[in-house]
């Protein structure tokens, strides 16, 4: 099914253009999933770009927005943060369109509204505005019809911004590192997630969790993945992703896994994950594949 043939061996530095999810595709709006855990360094960043590469080798259209002031995704996807280019950032305080933000990525399919670290300010500068918590849904809803999936890359904490991703999302993905603490803080999560869908977002639900860095000669590992299943049961997609340097030596590259190292066990996972991401949208009755 995955198409890893569709990613260049080497592409050119992206830019802006005008870009081909804007009235595209009639009818149905992109799926939009949140890719949030408050726990810091659990591969949210990690898993935004390369299963929204992976779904892009599989021929769909995604669009990767950086909610993140530290703008990991933008600069692992080869852009500079900060060239006051408008970015997420304009978007939240709506001094920009979703147009006017996205570029486009040396992987095809893939576009990025890259952000900076002035996102960080719009947490303090939301706070007085109205419809604060709607503000990320007001830009994007409805305006992302050419895309199949908009992935979100949230910061790690459960503050106006992630709230802000939470309430533009259909399903929420979840990164879970494998070791010892990895479901600390998870019930403060699903408490966030269950208050906001009853308060903002009624169609919010957690779409699956996804177990990181496992690490198979270490049984801690497989011992936190046995108790994230007992906890989330099916919610936990089948595949895991590997520990795997490759993965950990892309972004200093400014490129998804899959364009690095395409072979290497980390990048092979997240197609798999791609693929289990994309069954289980089937199963929920969105069937995203194009003829
Ligand atoms: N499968 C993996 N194998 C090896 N290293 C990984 C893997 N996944 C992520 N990493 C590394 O772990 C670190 C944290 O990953 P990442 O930035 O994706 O986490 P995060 O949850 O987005 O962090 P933050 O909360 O700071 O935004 C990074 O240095 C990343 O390269
Ligand atoms: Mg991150």
């Amino acid at each position: 099914m995955l198409k890893p043939d569709a990613l260049p061996a080497n592409g050119t530095d992206n830019q802006k253009r005008p870009v081909r999810g804007f009235g595209g595709a009639p009818g149905r709006p992109a799926r939009i999933l949140a890719v949030a855990n408050q726990k810091g360094g659990v591969g949210k960043t990690t898993t935004a770009i390369n299963l929204g590469t992976a779904l892009a080798a599989c021929g769909l259209r995604v669009l990767l927005l950086d909610l993140d002031p530290q703008a990991n995704a933008t600069t692992g996807l080869g852009t500079v943060p900060g060239a006051r280019e408008p970015d997420s950032y304009d978007l939240i305080i709506g001094a920009a369109a979703l147009p006017e933000v996205v570029v486009e990525t040396e992987v095809p399919d893939l576009d990025l509204a890259p952000t900076s670290m002035h996102l960080s300010g719009a947490e303090i500068e939301l706070v007085q505005a109205s419809r604060r918590e709607y503000r990320l849904a007001d830009a994007i809803r409805g305006q992302a019809a050419g895309y199949d999936y908009v992935l979100i890359d949230c910061p790690p904490a459960l503050g106006l911004l992630t709230l802000n991703a939470l309430v533009a999302a259909d399903g929420v993905l979840v990164p879970l590192q494998c070791e010892y603490y990895a479901l600390e803080g998870v019930s403060h999560l699903v408490r966030t997630i269950n208050r906001i869908k009853a308060s903002f977002n009624n169609s919010l639900d957690i779409q699956g969790v996804v177990l990181t860095m496992h690490d198979k000669r270490n049984k801690l590992c497989g011992m936190v993945a046995e108790d994230v299943r007992k906890c989330f049961g099916s919610k936990v997609y089948r595949t895991i992703i590997p520990r795997n340097v490759r993965v950990s030596e892309a972004p200093s590259h400014g490129k998804p896994v899959l364009l690095y190292d395409l072979r290497c066990a980390g990048a092979l996972a997240y197609a798999h994950l791609a693929r289990e991401v994309v069954l289980r949208e089937s199963e929920l009755g969105n069937v995203r594949f194009h003829q």
